[in-house]
């Protein structure tokens, strides 16, 4: 399999898995692991060699001392002269260098002096030892066994001695040399074997490690990924992992009991919401309470005085018909202006329907023609020629239209004029409400979605329009900002959605 990974794309992926838990266990682990087995063979290895040299010396000086016998026998020969000089003793060197079970490198015999007198390497006769391990030998009533400490001596040496003597009669020394290569050779091999198993166990309880981790990170990951898939929407739990007994279990446990609390924190939240909502709602509808007023006021003189007319017979009988026009279109714009303030109060169920934006905002304009009207304001509207669908919760959208609109009418002085201008892209609406007003000055611009944030006296502001606004187009997914520039006037703009997504409603109201 080969892979396309670019080189740092694979650093980071190894470093992101050393850095996770699960990474740093194993690195521990099999740290540890290849510590643990490589000390234990480096000194099953030392231990194993000073058994070997023990060995080789045990056998060394079992040799020296049985050849030994043979050796004195001959040199006592020859001192009462039952032999010819030293063709005994070459013999018995000869034999000593036949020895097979022990690599002998050298053998000789020195006299007392330090004299060579039989060596396996004729060319040695007569050379006297002065060195200090020949005179260590030679002191020695014991057989002796020394390694050539010399490092350079390569292979190293075992030197064997054993004083030739009866009683305290003594002939000289006889020497040994063994070469401990082959030695050396089997432990390099059992080095290796060591290293070998060191890796191969080394491997397995990485992988051991690996899968043990990965059976106890599992859950872990199992648990946050199904935190990831929480629905903060509507708190709806993902399929959990089935309940434990261990930490995790724990883990397991607080997640869900926070899950909890946020959820009754949220129904909270909501409840406050709803009741801001409605506040805010009949807020608006107390400032336009006088402009109502003063609406059905207009028609109700009307009516009065035709009524008046007709009790006092004043009306001419062929212009009754007219007179009883009038006062029903009276009636109609009384009745057309109740409707309106009933539709708005209204709590009414939360509901996404295709909704005309331009409509909505007519609607919302003829509650506030009285005021518009007192201001003189001049209304622009500038939408696309065609109507676009959308899909948003009438109400709601009324009533963020209305909050905005009357901050824009109260902040405008008389001979002012508000534009709204609609357009779509990219499947969302932008709907802006431009006024001509003084603006807001920008130490108060990031306080003004604030909930009670108001500029206005008592009665006359409760600084939960812009606050309520923002959530209601929240709730729709989407959301409103503004632009204000002091003494240039103030634009909000709504940016809604097209569509509503499956499952973004939660109900506002609940029984
Ligand atoms: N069009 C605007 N022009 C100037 N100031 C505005 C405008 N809209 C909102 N504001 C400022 O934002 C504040 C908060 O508005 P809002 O939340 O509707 O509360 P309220 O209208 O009850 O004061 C207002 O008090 C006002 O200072
Ligand atoms: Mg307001």
């Amino acid at each position: 399999m080969r892979s396309r990974m670019s080189p740092t794309h694979l650093l980071l992926r190894v470093k992101a898995f050393f850095l996770s838990l699960q990474g740093k266990y194993i690195l521990i682990a099999s740290l540890l692991t290849v510590f643990l087995i490589a000390t234990l063979g480096y000194f099953f290895v030392q231990r194993e060699e000073q058994l070997l040299i023990q060995q080789v010396k045990e056998k060394g000086k079992l040799l020296a001392e049985s050849m030994a016998i043979s050796f004195t026998n001959a040199l006592l020969y020859e001192e009462i002269g039952l032999v010819e000089e030293a063709g005994l003793l070459d013999n018995f060197i000869a034999d000593l260098m036949r020895k097979e079970e022990l690599d002998v490198v050298y053998a000789m015999v020195l006299d007392p002096q330090g004299k060579v007198i039989a060596h396996n390497d004729f060319t040695e006769y007569g050379r006297v030892y002065t060195d200090p391990l020949s005179r260590q030998a030679m002191a020695s009533w014991h057989t002796l066994a020394i390694l050539s400490s010399d490092s350079d001596a390569s292979p190293q040496l075992l030197h064997i001695s054993t004083p030739l003597n009866i009683s305290t009669k003594r002939w000289g020394t006889l020497r040994i040399g063994l070469s401990l290569q082959r030695l050396h050779q089997a432990i390099a091999a059992l080095t290796r074997r060591i290293a070998l198993w060191t890796a191969v166990f080394a491997l397995l309880s990485l992988g051991g490690v690996a899968l043990v981790t990965r059976k106890m990170t599992r859950p872990i990951i199992d648990l946050a990924r199904a935190m990831d898939q929480v629905d903060l929407q509507n708190y709806t739990l993902p399929p959990l992992p089935p309940p434990r007994s261990d930490e995790i279990g724990t883990l397991q446990t607080s997640f869900m009991q926070m899950l909890q609390r946020l959820k009754e924190a949220e129904e909270e939240r909501q409840r406050t919401l709803e009741l801001l909502v409605q506040t805010e709602k009949m807020a608006s509808l107390g400032k336009m309470a006088a402009g109502i007023a003063h609406e059905i006021n207009n028609p109700l003189a009307g009516l009065l005085t035709c009524l008046h007319n007709f009790a006092a017979g004043h009306i001419p009988p062929e212009r009754r018909e007219e007179y009883i026009g009038l006062m029903k279109e009276g009636i109609q714009r009384i009745a057309t202006i109740v409707r309106q303030l009933l539709d708005y109060a209204r709590q009414q169920p939360p509901a996404f329907r295709e909704v005309e934006l331009s409509q909505v905002i007519d609607q919302t304009l003829a509650l506030l023609d009285y005021l518009i009207k007192k201001k003189r304001i001049t209304v622009h509207k500038a939408f696309p020629s065609s109507p676009f669908p959308l899909e948003a919760d009438q109400g709601k959208l009324e009533q963020v239209i209305m909050n905005i609109t009357l901050n824009a009418l109260q902040a405008m002085e008389p001979g002012g004029s508000l534009t709204f201008r609609a357009h779509t892209e990219n499947n969302v609406c932008r709907l802006s409400i431009t006024d001509t007003g003084p603006g807001i000055p920008p130490e108060i611009l990031p306080r003004i979605f604030d909930p009670f944030f108001t500029t206005k006296g008592p009665g006359e502001g409760t600084g939960l329009g812009l606050a309520v606004s923002l959530s209601l187009v929240k709730q729709h997914g989407g959301h409103i900002t503004v632009q204000s520039r002091a003494g240039q006037g103030t634009t909000f703009t709504i940016t809604l959605p097209l569509q509503q997504r499956a499952g973004r409603e939660r109900p506002l109201t609940r029984a």
